[in-house]
């Protein structure tokens, strides 16, 4: 077997940052390779930073470049997600508030970018090692769990990644055996996604991406392919679709 390697996509994420300084600090032979808009900002285990403007050309041209680098792939994590935008747009409370545009790039980023990232990287997942693929979702993207409404878009957008998962997961089960798929709830963490809305959220409920870091990376060690997707919090509980 080639050198063990990971994929970190949206790297720049403050739990991003945390997971790769996490899995550097766990295993120093493994290999990071970086994926983000941005240029690296970590040198830690990184094998290799992509500067992506996540284009589906982009995105496909990554894959192979990552085919390229001959390491075997144990673990992917994609972190990409927005719940506000940068000209103040916050998430709806209200109908009023649906605004097209806001809802299309919480549907691009949150939703159809992992699975492009799957299809892109699905010829190099593929094999006899087993390789855990994960999405940072959110419970709020749980239907049955919706009892406060309000976030409309935020809130689909993880609805519907987690039914692409699932859907994906039926696939892969035939198609790549060695796959398992992970839908992973952070809690609410202290970072530029949930700084608006952390006023009233109590400090001990409020996690450091550090904490949040570890817990992904336990909860990720300990998974068994198994041809199902897992939908769970920090706690390694499962969420309720
Ligand atoms: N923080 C929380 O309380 C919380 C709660 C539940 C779920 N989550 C989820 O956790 C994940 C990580 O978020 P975070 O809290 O670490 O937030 P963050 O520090 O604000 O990171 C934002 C992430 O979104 C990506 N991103 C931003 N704008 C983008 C764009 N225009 N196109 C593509 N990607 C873009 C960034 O990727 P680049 O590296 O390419 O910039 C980065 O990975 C998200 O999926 C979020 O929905 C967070």
């Amino acid at each position: 077997m080639t050198d063990k390697a990971i994929v970190v996509i949206g790297a720049s994420s403050e739990i991003a940052k945390a997971f790769i300084t996490e899995q550097a600090n766990r295993n120093p032979d493994l290999k990071v390779i970086s994926i983000s808009k941005k240029p690296s900002g970590h040198d830690q285990n990184i094998a290799a930073h992509f500067q992506c403007d996540y284009s589906p050309s982009q995105i496909s041209q990554v894959g192979k470049s990552i085919k390229e680098l001959n390491l075997t792939i144990v673990g992917v994590t994609i972190f990409n997600g927005v719940l506000h935008r940068e000209d103040g747009k916050l998430p709806e409370k209200k109908l009023e508030e649906i605004d097209l545009d806001y809802s299309m790039m919480l549907f691009n980023i949150n939703t159809m970018l992992p699975m492009l990232w799957l299809q892109a990287l699905l010829p190099t997942l593929k094999g006899k090692h087993s390789c855990v693929v994960t999405a940072l979702s959110a419970r709020v993207g749980s239907i049955s769990d919706n009892q406060l409404g309000g976030w409309y878009s935020y809130r689909s957008s993880k609805a519907a990644l987690n039914m692409m998962f699932k859907s994906a997961a039926v696939e892969l089960a035939r198609r790549a055996k060695n796959i398992k798929l992970v839908l992973f709830h952070p809690g609410t963490t202290d970072t530029p996604l949930s700084k608006p809305f952390q006023a009233n959220v109590p400090s001990q409920k409020l996690f450091s991406p550090t904490f949040v870091a570890a817990q992904l990376s336990d909860i990720i060690a300990r998974q068994k392919v198994d041809g199902t997707v897992s939908y769970v919090d920090w706690q390694n509980k499962p969420i309720d679709w």
